[in-house]
């Protein structure tokens, strides 16, 4: 297949593409509406993210990573019977790879993207600002089970270790502390 979009600057993600990319998410999770909204609040949640951090920070990469970081599970499911994290951190980059190639993604956003997926549950051997984006804006949504429970001062002190940027800190606060408080 032709590839559809190449050398597309790093700040710039085309609302097309975007949709793209959300159609090829869609297909992977084939109608699994619960991993679709998911992968819907990582989005949202990192694009809040990316507005409030000031670090130099690619909005191709952070988009397309949220959109495909669970990619994996399916095929994960099918092979070890299993959704756990490490399953999907070795079968989603290939498939990332797969759908992003054949869209024209350049080598370098092809990488990066895989590796923030192989590295979405175990936080191993990645540090970029994309990256800490991708993890905090997971968190925020996966984090909601366990505020049900917790009571304030372990979920204070959750949120304080599990995130890894100051704005994904401070939307975790408002979102479970300060509506816990009230
Ligand atoms: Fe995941």
């Amino acid at each position: 297949m032709k590839p559809e979009i190449t050398n597309l600057p790093d700040d710039e993600m085309p609302d097309e593409l975007r949709a793209r990319l959300l159609d090829a998410m869609r297909g992977v999770f084939s109608g699994d509406q619960r991993r679709i909204d998911h992968a819907m609040k990582v989005l949202a949640y990192a694009g809040e993210i990316l507005a409030g951090e000031n670090e130099n920070t690619s909005p191709k990469v952070v988009v397309t990573a949220a959109i495909l970081h669970d990619i994996g599970i399916p095929q994960a499911e099918l092979k070890y019977g299993s959704a756990a994290g490490k399953y999907q951190e070795i079968e989603g980059p290939p498939i990332a790879r797969e759908i992003l190639a054949t869209r024209g993604f350049d080598e370098r956003t092809i990488e990066h993207v895989c590796r923030i997926i192989a590295n979405h549950h175990s936080d191993r051997d990645i540090d970029t600002p994309e990256f800490r984006i991708i993890w905090d804006a997971d968190w925020l949504v996966n984090i909601a089970a366990e505020a049900s429970i917790a009571d304030s001062e372990s979920l204070r002190k959750r949120i304080e270790k599990v995130f890894k940027t100051s704005t994904g800190k401070r939307i975790a606060e408002r979102i479970y502390l300060e509506r816990k408080m009230t």
